[in-house]
């Protein structure tokens, strides 16, 4: 009995600091489960590139990402959703967000609804320090959502990073490397960047729809790059994927062609001048749509 107690002792010493036995009961175990401060030790610049992503600030975007949730707390989910069983900040849990966090911060699915509410606040005060504790980082992509094909694949494993090869990996923590069917497929970002409306929940939201745009109308009509071709290699910015804020982005995006003619009128007093006429033809060329969200 006795050795069995301490060989259990040892097993629980033994066990890695990362296991998601209990659900993180404040912002800061949600970020802690999700640490990817060691990362930055051996993958430098992947880690400046990913800093500088809006994935790394996935609740506060712009600024008009934290303004949105605002304005979904209040008026929305406390007075406008008369259904939603929240009518104060105390009332509300993780599935009230769930139709923005599926995308935002899917890893609130390992959160308990104190965290919920502590994020919650940090909304409604503009919070933007505690908001920037928890975002899209590597783990997110090399671990939570690096599987979509469950009952294929397996869920994705605790301690396994998930990128192009399998072996071993140097993180104390994550000491595996898998290989992810998906990473180089746009199914991978598909997962967040939308298809349309979200009806799995009751109140469903509609905010991305890039993917169904590159499913429906890019690939139809011969596209063939994938997300990762134009936004992390042909854009030379890898982890940082660019957008609109980024003028090579904007080259990339449009073809202008302008026909221009002068004009040489005779005019009478008070006539408007037009001293030109301009035909302008925009092209779009990225994968999609263009604005969305
Ligand atoms: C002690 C150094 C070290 C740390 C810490 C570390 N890595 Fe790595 N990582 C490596 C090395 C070295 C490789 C290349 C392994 C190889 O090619 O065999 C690698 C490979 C990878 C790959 C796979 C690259 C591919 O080929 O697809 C990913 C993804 C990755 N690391 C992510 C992470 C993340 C996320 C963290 C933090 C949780 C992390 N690494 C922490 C050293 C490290
Ligand atoms: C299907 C996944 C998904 C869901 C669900 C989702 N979003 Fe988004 N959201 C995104 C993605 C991806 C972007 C950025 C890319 C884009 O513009 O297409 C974005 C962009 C935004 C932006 C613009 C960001 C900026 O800084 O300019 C706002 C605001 C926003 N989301 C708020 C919300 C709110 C509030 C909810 C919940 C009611 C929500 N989103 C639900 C995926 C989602
Ligand atoms: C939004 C999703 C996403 C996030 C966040 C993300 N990665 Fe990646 N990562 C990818 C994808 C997709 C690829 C494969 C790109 C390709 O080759 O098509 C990749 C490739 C890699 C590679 C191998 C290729 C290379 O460029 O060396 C490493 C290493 C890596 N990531 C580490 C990290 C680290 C470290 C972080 C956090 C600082 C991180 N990633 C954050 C999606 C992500
Ligand atoms: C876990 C969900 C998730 C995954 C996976 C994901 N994204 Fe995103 N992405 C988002 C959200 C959410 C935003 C918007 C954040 C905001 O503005 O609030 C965003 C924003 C972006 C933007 C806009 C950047 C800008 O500067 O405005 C680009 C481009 C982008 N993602 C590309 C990708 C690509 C390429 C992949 C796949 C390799 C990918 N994302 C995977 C959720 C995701
Ligand atoms: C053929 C190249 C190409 C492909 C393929 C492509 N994109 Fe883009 N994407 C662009 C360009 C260029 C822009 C910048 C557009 C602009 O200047 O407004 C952009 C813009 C975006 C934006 C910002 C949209 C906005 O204005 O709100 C997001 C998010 C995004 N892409 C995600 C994706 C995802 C996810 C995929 C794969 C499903 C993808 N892209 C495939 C070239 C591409």
């Amino acid at each position: 009995m006795r050795i069995f107690g301490i060989i259990l002792v040892l097993l629980l010493l033994a066990t890695p600091a990362l296991t998601f036995a209990e659900k993180a009961k404040t912002v800061d175990e949600l970020a802690a489960m999700y640490d990817v401060g060691p990362c930055k030790d051996c993958h430098a610049k992947i880690f400046d590139e990913w800093s500088k992503s809006i994935h790394s600030r996935s609740l506060v975007g712009t600024g008009s990402t934290m303004g949105a949730m605002k304005g979904m707390i209040d008026p929305a989910l406390l007075k406008t959703f008369t259904q939603s069983g929240a009518k104060d900040i105390k009332d509300i849990k993780v599935e009230h967000f769930a139709f923005c966090f599926k995308c935002h911060l899917p890893q609130i699915k390992d959160a308990t609804d104190d965290v919920a509410k502590q994020l919650a606040k940090a909304i409604m005060d503009g919070d933007r320090a505690t908001l920037e504790k928890v975002n899209i980082n590597c783990l997110v992509c090399h671990n939570l959502k690096a599987i979509v094909h469950k009952w294929q694949d397996g869920e994705p494993e605790k301690g396994v990073i998930y990128g192009s090869k399998d072996g071993s990996h140097a993180d104390k923590v994550y000491t595996a490397m898998k290989k992810s069917v998906i990473l180089e497929d746009p199914v991978m970002c598909g997962q967040c960047h939308g298809l349309g409306p979200n009806f799995e929940f009751p109140q469903p939201s509609q905010c991305a729809t890039i993917y169904g745009s590159y499913l429906h109308a890019y690939i139809p009509t011969g596209g063939d790059e994938t997300c990762q071709d134009c936004h992390m290699k042909r854009s030379g910015k890898g982890h940082t994927m660019p957008a609109y804020r980024d003028p090579d982005m904007v080259k990339m995006a449009v073809n202008v062609d302008v026909d221009a003619k002068g004009y040489k009128v005779l005019p009478r007093p008070g006539d408007l001048i037009p001293m030109a006429a301009v035909t302008v033809k925009i092209a779009n060329k990225a994968g999609h749509r263009i604005p969305d969200g």
